[in-house]
């Protein structure tokens, strides 16, 4: 044990191994477990999703669900290898309602979100990212501590400290949503060229 860190935990296993039992918030109580983010100690960068959805929720993985198909296909687009990034979450249980047999996401509140932001100033503690990528307003409210609009701060890349820099971009499940297929393949298009910026900067 360290005399002056104690034993706040030092590598993303000893992390992840004590998210496993958070209840700073009540998302823990339904959700089926903690989704830890998943990736590399020494990744250039880190991806930050909002919060697991259903199918995370089960797999204990993010963005393995449909907004993470849209998400791999932006990545392989840009020529990054995922298994070399780290992608988590501002908010690490799913938050939802049952209706029926299914699952309906909720969007998490600002208490959940501050109540979890630790885990993700954790994370960046221990990976020292060159870059941090947040998908959505959510994401990016997470990283700078207040709320930002995604068309004042898309695409650039903001000083988050000497070493770290911030990319605020669309959350991929924004594209899937959108109903019509041109605004789609355009939204497609500038997601991708940001993960080309990511490309770049890592
Ligand atoms: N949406 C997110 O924000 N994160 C995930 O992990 C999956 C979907």
């Amino acid at each position: 044990e360290d005399p002056l860190l104690g034993n706040q935990p030092r590598t993303l296993d000893e992390a992840r191994a004590e998210a496993k039992h958070c209840q700073a918030c009540s998302l823990w109580e339904p959700a089926t477990q903690t989704v830890f983010g998943k990736g590399p100690d020494d990744a250039p960068v880190i991806f930050v999703g909002e919060q697991p959805g259903d199918q995370e929720d089960i797999a204990g993985e993010p963005f393995v669900g449909p907004a993470g198909k849209v998400f791999d296909s932006a990545l392989a687009d840009a020529g990054i290898d995922r298994s070399r990034a780290y992608v988590t979450n501002a908010v690490k249980h799913f938050k939802f309602v049952p209706r029926g047999k299914r699952r309906i996401h909720q969007k998490p509140s600002m208490g959940e979100v501050k109540a979890c932001r630790f885990w993700l100033e954790m994370e960046r503690d221990i990976v020292k990212p060159k870059l941090v990528v947040a998908l959505g307003a959510t994401a990016a409210a997470t990283v700078l501590g207040k709320s930002v609009t995604i068309r004042d701060t898309r695409s650039k890349l903001i000083d988050l400290d000497a070493e770290t820099k911030l990319l605020v971009t669309v959350h991929p499940a924004y594209i899937l949503r959108l109903p019509d297929p041109d605004l789609q393949a355009k939204e497609t298009e500038a997601f991708n060229r940001d993960m080309a910026l990511v490309r770049e900067t890592v």
